[in-house]
């Protein structure tokens, strides 16, 4: 991989909490247009990474690097602005406000990435692209619902919209198939891939057969420190990983 052309450098990266070490000396390069899948038992370090890259936490060492700009050091907020975006492992919408209405906010915050506080806003532009974005997926039965009142499952699919409508060029997603069905991955994967195409992907998640049929690449993780990397034919046939994130018994 030519680490020229990355889009992310993590370099040695390492963070502590007190005693334990949950990121330990993580190198990982992603190239612009990549889905890269990070993987590994509970506890290996995925989350805290994801946080060490947005900036939701601190390094303890080691430095990281976006479209080659050193970010080690930046606020969240900095990250954002030159081209980052992420979900949560938790469920993170605005409960209160409808469907539609956390659309908008998803199109809106697109928009700030690339304008200044004060630049004139082209509202009507927004609610095409709103009404756009609400018209391609069909799951959304009722755009007027409250988030707060769809089932879990709804609520993780709009997350995820809302993540990749604020188009990022890079995009963290933490565990995005938690707790859905087999159908609703099918829509998960349809979302993420028609969006993939100007937009590199990291993400985490526990279904091993979703992780193998959307990632370019992947990364298996174990107690903070990465073991094996490659592509998903690669990975299913290394037996360390066999062993550590199966325990050896497939
Ligand atoms: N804010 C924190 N304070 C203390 N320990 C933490 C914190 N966040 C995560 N950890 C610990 O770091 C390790 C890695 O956790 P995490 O990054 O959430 O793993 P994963 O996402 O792979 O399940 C775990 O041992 C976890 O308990
Ligand atoms: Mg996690």
């Amino acid at each position: 991989m030519q680490t020229d052309a990355a889009i992310l450098e993590v370099h040695n990266v390492t963070r502590q909490f007190g005693g334990l070490t949950a990121v330990n000396k993580v190198s990982l390069s992603l190239v612009p247009g990549e889905i890269r899948a990070l993987i590994g038992p509970n506890g290996a370090g995925k989350t805290s990474l994801f946080n060490l890259i947005s900036g939701v936490l601190p390094c303890s060492s080691g430095q990281i690097r976006f479209k080659g700009e050193d970010i080690t050091h930046l606020p969240s907020y900095r990250r954002f602005k030159l081209g980052m975006g992420r979900s949560f492992q938790i469920v993170n919408l605005f409960a209160d406000l409808t469907v539609e209405e956390n659309v908008r906010i998803a199109v809106q915050a697109a928009l700030k990435r690339t304008t200044h506080p004060f630049e004139w806003i082209d509202h009507k532009a927004v609610l095409q692209r709103m009404q756009d974005v609400l018209a391609q997926f069909n799951w959304i039965k009722d755009a007027q619902a409250k988030a707060g009142s769809l089932n879990y499952a709804e609520q993780k699919k709009l997350e995820t919209l809302m993540a990749l409508t604020s188009n990022p060029d890079l995009l963290l997603l933490d565990e995005p198939t938690a707790g859905i069905d087999e159908e609703d991955i099918a829509l998960m994967i349809e979302m993420i891939v028609s969006s993939s195409e100007n937009r590199t992907i990291l993400l985490t998640d526990h279904d091993i057969r979703f992780v193998m049929k959307i990632a370019d690449r992947i990364t298996v993780l174990d107690q903070g420190a990465i073991i094996a990397e490659g592509t998903p034919e690669e990975i299913a046939a290394n037996p360390l990983v066999d062993e550590v994130y199966f325990g050896g018994s497939r």
